[in-house]
């Protein structure tokens, strides 16, 4: 059976969403999960766009066994050999060129004619061969790019070297005819000795990004790229978990399989909502929260009959778990670390030893701890692991009727405790105006959602803020989890405005 290859870029495109900005160790993380998952080509990053970038890109090529690990590239010399020196350690390594090939782009942009395009196309892919065996190369906005012209750009690549073509729907234009489309024209006219793998790369903007992405399958792609839950540019990416169910489910219609391992989806998609700060709406396809629960009495009634008259995908495909045995606060050690491997994680001794503390902590205050409190408490120790600042106390004066007020206390990296205390119309308003008050900002928070991990009163609070600096510039996301939701809350700015420190904004 035909199967499609994964290629993977929420390290790259998906770092591009607006407040999204992962550390490198929280890219490695994602980075493994990704490996597990199955995904066949990992983009981990943009290696001439900061020594950050580089250093992820490099530590990514370092650890993973077997998936290929990618760098992107302008067709600019400096940025190819940037990407030769972070992929050098890779098991397989591969680049991929960009360059614009639609009028506007050309014209308004790079201020180059067709055939300087061309040009710099031979000239950089062929430059990118000399290091890569594997060079794919994007013509930039191609379903904006006329055709007889989209068709030259990429016949130069391939005579240069290219041994795949990606074809980005740049700004989420196009529609499932129209671009299965460019994939049946390209592929029935190119010529080249060597196979050409061809690929979609699809943007969100009129919601059409995984519809466009399966119109290319149709069409003859054999790799699809994309995000885990659909984070990116704008609208974002194509959200590659649905199109590795969309293959499964209907595997009777496109006839094709992926490596996919579909039941590490969840964890998956957990990771990287959690360390993006990016929430999975409820109603969001394959992983959202409401995806598997039916509301009408008609369906419950049909689902109760026979599960399949209303449920296509089971919670079980993807690993959302739902009847496991959950632990409680008479649960030993040995059950946690064994309930922690059948989770599928494994842990130094030192660090389970941390975990089960902070087990015990929170199954002191919750009666079941089942297996989306343990998933979610080893996601906040990965994230916490990598802050610089962490919410030390947290003390509040509740006045009804009156203005509230906060004392906040943040150890930070060089171990001093920072203390502030404030008012505010509100208790969540008096605690972000006392961590203000530490870090010396004043930022305007543009997102504040709040969700339960869990059902129950006794269920963890997640919290997910985005800040924005005074000028309106730079945006950064935090997230929060804790039994109590006013200490989630404070979890959530205080990593946050760590972040927009750390980008130099404050
Ligand atoms: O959307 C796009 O065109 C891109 C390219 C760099 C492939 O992300
Ligand atoms: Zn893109």
């Amino acid at each position: 059976m035909r199967k499609i290859q994964f290629f993977d870029t929420t390290l790259r495109d998906g770092e591009q969403t607006p407040g999204v900005n992962f550390n490198t160790r929280e890219k490695v993380q994602i980075a493994l999960q990704l490996e597990q998952w199955g995904v066949d080509a990992i983009e981990a990053g943009f290696p001439i766009a900061s020594p950050g970038d580089f250093e992820a890109v490099q530590e990514i090529a370092r650890v993973l066994k077997k998936t290929t690990t990618v760098g992107l590239a302008r067709c600019q010399k400096g940025d190819i050999d940037r990407t030769y020196e972070a992929l050098k350690d890779a098991v397989d390594p591969q680049i991929h060129v960009f360059l614009a090939t639609s009028d506007i782009h050309m014209r308004d942009k790079l201020k180059m004619s067709r055939e300087e395009v061309l040009a710099s196309i031979k000239k950089h892919v062929q430059y990118a061969r000399k290091f890569f065996k594997k060079v794919q190369f994007s013509p930039e906005d191609a379903s904006r790019t006329q055709r007889d012209f989209l068709l030259e750009a990429v016949q130069t690549a391939i005579d240069a070297g290219a041994t795949i073509i990606n074809v980005p729907d740049t700004v989420g234009y196009s529609n499932p005819t129209e671009y299965g489309a460019i994939f049946a024209y390209l592929i029935q006219n190119i010529k080249s000795e060597s196979e050409i793998t061809f690929s979609s790369h699809c943007h969100d903007d009129l919601g059409m990004a995984t519809a466009n992405a399966l119109a290319a399958i149709e069409n003859g792609a054999n790799r699809v790229e994309g995000a885990v839950n659909g984070i990116g540019e704008r609208a974002g990416n194509t959200a590659l978990e649905e199109v590795a169910v969309a293959l499964h489910i209907r595997n009777d219609f496109y006839q094709a399989t992926s490596n996919i391992v579909l039941n590490e989806t969840k964890r998956t998609s957990d990771l990287v909502s959690r360390l993006s700060g990016i929430n999975v709406p409820r109603n969001k396809a394959v992983i959202g929260g409401n995806a598997y629960a039916h509301e009408s009495g008609i369906h419950q009634d049909g689902v109760l009959k026979n599960p399949e008259t209303y449920e296509i995908i089971t919670p079980q495909l993807v690993g959302v778990q739902t009847n496991s045995l959950p632990l409680g606060k008479l649960s030993g050690r040995h059950a946690f670390a064994t309930k922690m491997d059948s989770l599928g994680y494994q842990f130094e001794k030192e660090r389970l030893d941390q975990l089960f503390k902070s087990f015990k902590q929170l199954a002191d205050k919750k009666k079941q701890v089942n297996d989306a409190d343990l998933m979610a408490l080893v996601i906040d120790d990965i994230h916490q692991e990598n802050e610089e600042h962490k919410l030390a106390a947290l003390q509040l004066q509740f006045v009804s009727n009156g203005m509230q007020g906060a004392i906040v206390s943040i150890d930070n990296q060089a171990k001093e405790t920072l203390t502030a205390s404030e008012t505010g119309a509100g208790s969540i308003q008096a605690i972000y105006n006392a961590i203000d008050q530490i870090f010396e900002q004043k930022p305007i928070l543009t997102s504040y959602e709040i969700s339960a991990i869990t059902s129950g009163e006794d269920a963890q609070a997640e919290v997910y803020v985005t800040l924005e600096d005074d000028k309106g510039q730079r945006k950064t996301n935090g997230v929060g989890i804790d039994f109590d939701v006013l200490q989630a809350s404070a979890k959530a700015y205080i990593q946050a405005s760590s972040q927009m420190r750390a980008q130099g904004v404050i």
